[in-house]
């Protein structure tokens, strides 16, 4: 099956689901016999950015890194999945010049519904100041302006938000129309 260089950034708060998403799209990836990669914010803060904290300049720090690596897998023809954050818009179109091939979705949850779900217990202990700059409570989340996909998870699947996710990756010419959706 043909596919071309893409980076797919996923923004949004935490626990909007984009790490969920990011693990739908892989299994049709992995499937279809493409080649992939992907950068997830939590995993590569144990590795890539190990050390790096939550102030504005190491999110920068951060978000530079995943793109950088994003940028040279993409030139190689990699399919890459971010899944990071990433709450400043200036450093998301940083690394959308520098990608070129860039495919921005916006993971779009209330936060209420992001605390209600509180699947790590972060959230809680941010509100209980256990947790200082905490996006969306305590620190900025800068919302795109022109996302090639919105994903609103309180009113759809994950598995529809990946199928959106692949039909506008086909329409953009970046993999096949086989996975257009039967409907
Ligand atoms: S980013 O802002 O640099 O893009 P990234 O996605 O790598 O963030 O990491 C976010 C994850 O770190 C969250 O999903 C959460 O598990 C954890 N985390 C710990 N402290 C914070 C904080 N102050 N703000 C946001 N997320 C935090």
């Amino acid at each position: 099956m043909s596919q071309k260089g893409v980076t797919i950034w996923f923004t949004g708060l935490s626990g909007s689901g984009k790490s969920t998403i990011a693990h739908v799209l892989e299994n049709r990836f992995h499937e279809a016999g493409l080649r992939f990669e992907i950068l997830d914010g939590d995993v590569v803060r144990t590795n890539l950015s190990k050390g790096l904290g939550f102030s504005k300049e190491d999110r920068d720090t951060n978000i530079r890194r995943i793109g950088f690596v994003a940028h040279l897998l993409t030139r190689n023809g990699v399919i890459v999945i971010t899944a990071a954050i990433s709450p400043y818009r200036a450093i998301r179109d940083e690394n959308r010049e520098l990608i070129g091939d860039f495919v921005e979705v916006y993971v779009k949850c209330p936060l209420e519904v992001c605390e209600e779900r509180d699947v790590k217990g972060l959230y809680r202990k941010a509100r209980a100041g256990e947790i200082k700059e905490f996006t969306g409570v305590s620190d900025p989340y800068e919302e795109p302006l022109h996302p090639e996909v919105v994903c609103e998870t309180d009113k759809e699947s994950a598995q529809q938000s990946a199928q959106r996710i692949l039909n506008r990756l086909v329409e953009l010419g970046y993999i096949d129309a086989s996975f257009a959706a039967e409907i």
